[in-house]
């Protein structure tokens, strides 16, 4: 075990899941762990896809003691975290957010967030980073990209101790001043505010202007049945890259 700030930090070559490996940790209260590997059998993604990556990307769980109430503002927490620590590397990066957790590099998905409920109040957020490659985009909803094929050579390690500083900059923000602040600054940072949008949800798809998020995280659409607000599901932005 290795220590990032108050962290306690477990690293494996490989698991099946890092969001799975993590609960074995989550029976004492009051930890701040983290559980990363090198390589993963069973990585899983949202909605049920798997979450494929290279050596050298970084597969990790962080667990904390939140509450399930809290999930949706952890999304943004961790995402604004996640575009914080790239900008960290390179301030000129052309990197964005997008609803409701993925951070894009270059138009591309550059990480994904997983996060799901542990053993009492603790949730675990699981998070993929593109380090050194994008895998192969077939079967993705989306195009990828990666850090190295950006010009930004850091190893996952470095990534890590990086991004760990930053959310623990962004979890006091927000347990001193809540909700507001990180979604003003979540809301400077998302791409295709204003522009027109398609949203694909289980109960079908929806077109309409991105006009923001509310103060609990849904997505604010401007259809033509006025303004609506949407809590799950994939966004496609309809004016391309
Ligand atoms: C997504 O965008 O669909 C979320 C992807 C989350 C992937 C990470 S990799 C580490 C952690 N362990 C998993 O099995 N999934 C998450």
């Amino acid at each position: 075990m290795k220590k990032i700030n108050d962290w306690q930090w477990y690293d494996y070559p490989e698991v099946g899941s890092t969001n799975d490996e993590i609960r074995g940790f989550l029976t004492v209260p009051q930890q701040k762990i983290i559980v990363s590997a090198r390589r993963q059998t069973a990585g899983r993604g949202r909605r049920g896809r798997s979450w494929i990556a290279d050596e050298g990307n970084l597969l990790v769980s962080l667990a904390l003691e939140c509450g399930l109430d809290k999930l949706g503002e952890m999304i943004f927490i961790v995402s604004l975290s996640l575009l914080e620590t790239v900008k960290s590397f390179d301030k000129s990066a052309p990197v964005k957010l997008k609803w409701p957790n993925d951070v894009l590099l270059d138009g591309g998905k550059l990480c994904g967030i997983l996060l799901e409920k542990g053993e009492g109040d603790y949730l675990i957020i699981g998070i993929g980073v593109n380090i050194v490659s994008a895998p192969p985009a077939s079967g993705m909803l989306y195009p990828l990209s990666a850090l190295a094929t950006a010009g930004i050579n850091v190893t996952r390690e470095e990534f890590l101790n990086r991004f760990v500083a930053q959310f623990d900059i962004v979890l006091s923000l927000w347990k001193e001043n809540g909700f507001t602040p990180i979604r003003q600054r979540w809301l400077q940072n998302v791409k295709g505010l204003g522009e027109e949008i398609a949203v694909n949800m289980e109960s079908g798809s929806k077109k309409g202007l991105f006009t923001g998020v509310d103060e609990n995280g849904a997505l604010l659409l401007d259809s033509e049945r006025g303004i609506e607000k949407i809590y799950a599901g994939d966004i496609f932005y309809l004016a391309g890259k």
